[in-house]
This record gives C-alpha cells, sequence and structure tokens, in this order.
C-alpha cells in the first residue's frame, strides 16, 4: 500500500483482542460492511453500527442535491437555489432534479406539454374520493389517492423499464394537483373542477382549488409566481424523512404510487411537513406579540417545540426561509398583511438573541413562513402539508429513479441491537398469571 493510501484509511484496534484492522476510507466515509471484519472470535457475526435516526450514516450515493448545513447552502444538480427560485420555473427545476440537466427551450416545451396532458384523473378515482368523510384531513386523503393510483396504472410495477419510469413521472406530477385540489373541495362539498391546460402548473392548481362559477379563471398573477417559487423552494432536499421513506419503499421494487405515497404518510407528521401547519396553530395559540417571552420560557423549560424552528441539517438560518420571507412581502401586498406575520417576525427576532436557540444553533427552516403565505393566499391550514407534498414530487421521482438505477441498492434492511427476552416456553393461557398475581408463583420457566 502506497502512502497517500495510508492517508485515507482507518486504522481500528479492537482492545477486546488486540487485533488491527485498516478501513479504507472513501468520499470521508467508512463502509459500515467493513465493521464486520472485526471479530472477538471466528463464530462472532462481527461489529455493527448503531445510529438511530441515522444521524451520522450515509444511506446512498447521490448526484441531485446538496446541501451544507454550517453555511446554509442549498443546490441542486449544483445549482443555487436562490438562483433557481429567482430565474427559474417549477416545471423547469422538476427537470432539472429529475434529468439532471436544464433542459434547452424545445425539451422544456415537450415536458411542460407532456405533464399538463397528464393531469386528468380517472372517473373512478372521483367516487374513490367520495367514499372521504366530508370531514377527512385531505393529507390524509393525499396518502391514500396517491397510492390508489397504482391500481389504475399496473404498468407501474415495471420500474426496471426506462420508458415505464418517464411515463409515471409525468402522470405523477401532473396529477397530484389535480388529486391535492379535489381533496381540498372534497372537504367543501364543492364539485371538482377540471384541469385547465392552458393555464401554468401553479395557476392551474389555484384554478382547480378556487375557480368557483367564473366562465374562464385567471390567478393572480403575484399568488401564482409566488406558489411557483415555493413548489421550487420545497422541491427537493436530499435525504429527509418522506426520501427516506420513498427510497426504503421503492427497494422492494414496488410501483412508485406505492413509494410516493409512502413519502407522503411521512411528510404528514407535525414534525416533518406538518410543521408549517403547526406554526400556524402556534402564532394563534401565541395570540399577540406580548405572549411571546412567556412563551419563549414555556419551550425553553421543555413545554413544546418552536415549531418551524430547528433542522437536522442546516445549523444556520436556513436558505429557503430567507428566500420565503421576502416572498411573503410581496403576498401580503396583494392580499393584505397576514395578522400573525408581526407575531412571527417578533417571535423570531427573540428567538434569534436567545442564547437557549443560539447555543443549538436553531434557525428559522422552510416552514416558519410558508404557513403565512398559504393562509393569506387562502389555503386551509390542512392543505399546507398537501402543498409542500405537490412540491416535493419531483425530488421523490428524481431519488427514487436514482435509487433503482443504483447498483450498489439492494432492499432495505437494518440490523436491531436485540434487547429482548431469550427463549423462553410457552405457557397455556390457563396457566398465565392475571393481572397482579405474582409470576414468580407460576414459574415461568426460561431456557
Ligand atoms: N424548539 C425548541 N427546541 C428545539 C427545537 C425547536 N424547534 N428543535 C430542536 N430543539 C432542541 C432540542 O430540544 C434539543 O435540545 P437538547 O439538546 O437540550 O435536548 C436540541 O435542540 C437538538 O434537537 P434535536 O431534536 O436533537 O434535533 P433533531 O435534528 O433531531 O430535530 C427537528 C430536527 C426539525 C425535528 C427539530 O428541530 C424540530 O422538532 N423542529 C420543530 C419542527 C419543525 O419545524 N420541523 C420542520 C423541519 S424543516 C421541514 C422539513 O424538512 O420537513
Amino acid at each position: 500500500m502506497s502512502d497517500s493510501d495510508h492517508r485515507n484509511s482507518l486504522t481500528i484496534i479492537d482492545n477486546r483482542t488486540g487485533k488491527s484492522y485498516e478501513l479504507p476510507i472513501e468520499n470521508g466515509t467508512i463502509r459500515s460492511m467493513d465493521l464486520r471484519k472485526i471479530k472477538e472470535s471466528e463464530d462472532d457475526f462481527g461489529l455493527l453500527g448503531y445510529d438511530p435516526a441515522f444521524l451520522n450514516t450515509c444511506s446512498c450515493k447521490s448526484t441531485i442535491t446538496f446541501i451544507d448545513g454550517d453555511k446554509g447552502i442549498l443546490r441542486y444538480r449544483g445549482y443555487p437555489i436562490e438562483q433557481l427560485a429567482e430565474k427559474s420555473s417549477f416545471l423547469e427545476t422538476a427537470y432539472l432534479l429529475i434529468k439532471g440537466e436544464l433542459p434547452d427551450k424545445e425539451r422544456l416545451a415537450v415536458w411542460t406539454y407532456n405533464i399538463r396532458h397528464h393531469t386528468m384523473t380517472h372517473a373512478n378515482l372521483t367516487k374513490f374520493m367520495d367514499g372521504f368523510r366530508y370531514d377527512a384531513h385531505p393529507m390524509g386523503i393525499l396518502v391514500g389517492t396517491v397510492g390508489a393510483l397504482s391500481t389504475f396504472y399496473p404498468d407501474a410495477k415495471n420500474v426496471g423499464q426506462e420508458e415505464s419510469r418517464k411515463l409515471q413521472v409525468r402522470r405523477l406530477i401532473g396529477k397530484m394537483p389535480t388529486l391535492a385540489a379535489m381533496s381540498f373541495r372534497h372537504s367543501l362539498g364543492f364539485p371538482y373542477v377540471l384541469p385547465d391546460n392552458d393555464l401554468s402548473y401553479a395557476g392551474n392548481f389555484l384554478s382547480m382549488m378556487f375557480r368557483m362559477t367564473e366562465r374562464s379563471y385567471k390567478p393572480n398573477p403575484v399568488l401564482e409566481h409566488a406558489l411557483d417559487v415555493l413548489f421550487i423552494l420545497h422541491a427537493d432536499h436530499e435525504q429527509n424523512c418522506s426520501t427516506n421513506a420513498v427510497r426504503s419503499v421503492s427497494s422492494s421494487m414496488v410501483d412508485p404510487y406505492s413509494a410516493i405515497a409512502a413519502g407522503c404518510a411521512a411528510l404528514y407528521g407535525p414534525l416533518h411537513g406538518g410543521a408549517n401547519e403547526a406554526v400556524i396553530h402556534m402564532l394563534k395559540q401565541i395570540g399577540s406579540v406580548d405572549k411571546i417571552p412567556e412563551f419563549i420560557r414555556s419551550v425553553k423549560s421543555g413545554e413544546g417545540r418552536l415549531m418551524g424552528f430547528g433542522h437536522r441539517v442546516y445549523k444556520n438560518y436556513d436558505p429557503r426561509a430567507r428566500i420565503i420571507k421576502k416572498i411573503a412581502f410581496d403576498v401580503f401586498e396583494e392580499t393584505g398583511r397576514n395578522p400573525l406575520l408581526d407575531i412571527a417576525i417578533e417571535l423570531e427576532r427573540i428567538a434569534l438573541e436567545d442564547d437557549y436557540f443560539i447555543g443549538r444553533k436553531l434557525y428559522p427552516n422552510v416552514d416558519f413562513y410558508s404557513g403565512l403565505i398559504y393562509q393569506a393566499m387562502g389555503f386551509p391550514t390542512e392543505m399546507f402539508p398537501v402543498l409542500f407534498a405537490i412540491g416535493r414530487v419531483p425530488g421523490w421521482l428524481a431519488q427514487w429513479i436514482e435509487h433503482v438505477k443504483d447498483p450498489e441498492q439492494k432492499i432495505a434492511r437494518p440490523r436491531q441491537i436485540y434487547l429482548g427476552e431469550e427463549c423462553r416456553h410457552y405457557v397455556p393461557l390457563d396457566d398465565r398469571p392475571r393481572r397482579g398475581d405474582d409470576e414468580q408463583k407460576f414459574g415461568i420457566c426460561r431456557l
């Protein structure tokens, strides 16, 4: 081994045996499988890594999204998020994420045409949608209906075929806003609005959400643009909880609708896509600017979290939050100022000066201001995670394609540390201790 090789390796001494092992370092990582060579005896299984919540484990190699959490950098395929938010459109960004390069004019036109012509859903899906209770959470409806798409497109199971993958990509990006708007209108008891392919992606979504009896719906261009930018900002975020769910589920080679439904389910949680909804509840609960110090005290004493703050990866201002804060002011000029904005701005100011948040590197994340914009646009809070999901679909799809094409990937299957009972004899029902009995008396036998 040459000197330079030596610099790219890790030497581990196992103090149980005194043996020394040299593990190669590649891309700043060691392969966890190399740890298995480290054994106490011949029949030992070998050393495993223990990493609940994947705090320090890479599950894949990826060329899609780069994040430097300490510096607050986010790039899709190398392009800074600030430039994409300013200059790109959501559909162009979706192309970039999925295909790896920005499209030329012709490619973008074909891509846009293809997605616009997959916005309709099968009529039976309407009946399926109607089966949900009137007050069903739209995110729950989305999880169910996205999963149900797999039954309409059985060809989607051919995940190894490029042509099939391309078709499912168009269908999923095209149909997500339709399903999302249907879930909203179902909760109001309003008839569903058919897609209008003459409108932009965001404009068509606004039409399907809010169109009533107008002959033709003209979306407000400021709101349409703001929504498009919000979709761009949410389009991918490397290996977050929902993307990990999509990758993990699709590692079984299931169809993408089932895998994306799993992503939606993960996104539903309040620590992930549900956080923007939680921010609005929190701001309402605080109620007025003078109540903020009391609220901050309760967070610091562990009575809850400051929702929309903190991130597993960003230990600096989330770059998306900075862009969203600016958009918020553009939107409020159209819609009127959201009264919760003053509470949010003051809450941010106080938190950013407080040692508790400074010490833990807790800054506003993407969800801190996005809910305020959505609310001002007329979206009910239950729709917030649904909006996040529409934006995230291209990222999930890009990650899905990368995953199924990666020759190093196999079905995802973590190990565990078993700390439960050792082997014990089955006890017949009549012989089992009842509540309050002394277990010893029954002589439960352990092997
Ligand atoms: N408010 C108060 N304390 C917090 C918060 C918060 N929002 N976030 C983290 N902490 C504290 C936490 O209590 C812990 O303190 P200590 O060391 O004293 O125990 C420390 O900071 C580290 O927290 P953690 O839970 O180990 O951090 P994590 O990386 O596991 O969690 C997080 C990341 C996003 C789940 C968390 O910051 C959080 O719950 N934030 C609020 C929910 C939120 O806004 N989620 C949206 C995330 S961005 C959109 C997305 O990707 O979905």
